[in-house]
């Protein structure tokens, strides 16, 4: 049976109605339409029927008996939240139980209604169809929150490894281009200091020249090593000892590294992961910390691999992270998450600063 809406401008509510008895349906539906419910109202009284309905397209809310030859209202309460999680259904008994009315708001039932007090059911489906709607726009908020987590997730691990890419790339050129010249240069120079000695000339202006290309060499390979992780040729451990020993060397901060195993179980990017975050801790606590100690501590189990950086420094309040402009920390949290493991910050001012970064060991994707 079609009701005709009282306001043209609403799309009708589609209405199922489960129940045995026309007279009730006519009543009910009459009471909805006085409440000025704009409806498309069918009865059904049995599962089928309620299949049948649900198969022509969706419904909006379901109100249904609870008693009646063949079926009752939990069947059919079952029914329609497997057709849609979010779909009210609202009970309509005839019967006064305490006990029934709490069964089925426990089964899921929206509200529950007597038929002695019908004048009920406009206002509670208005209100069930409005909770339904809110539930469903939860819903599709959360789920396009995870959408766009899960692209921003994809996106930082493309950048992290269009980056890697690109500094392995600039690594190679430093060392096939300018490594090659500068052995080049040095072998010359060597030679044409041996020339100068034979010829029994003091050319200090040489030796200055060797010292110079001496530290040309150093310098170059120190950028190939900060550009490409020693850590893929020598393992991690090696490498975090190379880079806290040359970061306290060049700084002065007395930093120290501690491990509980020389053989973490580590796939290649997790390893080139850990590292960079101990390169961007180790920045951070030479720009900001005005620290006097830095330790570096790597601690490995079968299924778990932390890094914890800890200084004496300034400090800081977390809570400024969210505005500051920085991007080494946020990065840092990103690639935790990327890599299915978590980073946290602690810190407060005058209190120095702690960051652990932990990350499944097994994961070598
Ligand atoms: N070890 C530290 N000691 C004190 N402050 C720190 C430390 N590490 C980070 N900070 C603070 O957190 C901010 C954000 O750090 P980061 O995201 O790495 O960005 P950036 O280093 O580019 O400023 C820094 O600007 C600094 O104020
Ligand atoms: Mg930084």
């Amino acid at each position: 049976m079609n009701v005709p809406a009282r306001s043209t401008e609403v799309a009708p509510i589609r209405l199922l109605v489960v129940e045995d008895s026309e007279l009730d349906f006519d009543l009910l539906t009459a009471m909805l339409v006085r409440e000025g419910m704009p409806l498309r109202a069918e009865r059904v009284e049995d599962e089928a029927g309620m299949r049948e309905a649900f198969a022509r397209g969706p419904v909006d809310a379901v109100l249904t008996d609870h008693n009646m030859p063949r079926f009752d209202s939990f069947a059919a309460l079952k029914l329609a939240k497997a057709a849609d999680p979010d779909l009210p259904v609202l009970v309509v008994s005839g019967e006064m139980s305490e006990d029934l009315a709490v069964a089925a708001l426990h089964a899921g039932a929206d509200d529950f209604i007597l038929k002695s007090r019908l004048f009920r059911a406009g206002p509670a489906l208005a209100r069930s169809l409005q909770a339904a709607a809110q539930r469903r726009a939860g819903r599709a908020a959360a789920a396009a929150l995870t959408e766009s987590e899960e692209r921003l997730r994809q996106l930082t691990k493309h950048l992290e490894s269009a980056k890697e890419d690109e500094r392995r790339r600039i690594a190679s050129e430093i060392h096939d281009e300018i490594g090659a010249m500068l052995t080049a240069l040095r072998f010359e120079t060597v030679a044409l200091a041996r020339q100068l000695q034979q010829q029994r000339v003091d050319a200090p202006r040489v030796r200055r020249m060797l010292d110079l290309i001496g530290e040309l060499v150093g310098a170059s390979h120190r950028i190939q090593h900060n550009l490409r992780p020693p850590v893929l040729d020598a393992g991690l451990v090696e490498a975090l000892q190379w880079l806290v020993a040359s970061f306290a060397e060049r700084t002065g901060v007395q930093a120290s590294f501690e491990t509980n195993r020389e053989d973490a179980p580590l796939g290649a990017d997790t390893s080139a992961a850990l590292y960079r975050v101990a390169q961007e801790a180790l920045a951070n606590v030479s720009k900001h910390a005005h620290a006097k100690r830095v330790t570096v501590q790597l601690f490995a189990s079968d299924h778990e691999v932390s890094l914890e950086i800890s200084d004496d420094g300034v400090g800081f309040d977390p809570q400024l992270l969210r505005t500051s402009p920085g991007f080494g920390l946020r990065v840092l949290m990103e690639r935790a998450r990327g890599l299915g493991g978590w980073a946290e910050v602690s810190s407060a001012p005058n209190r120095g600063m702690t960051l652990m970064f932990s990350v499944p060991a097994s994961r070598t994707a």
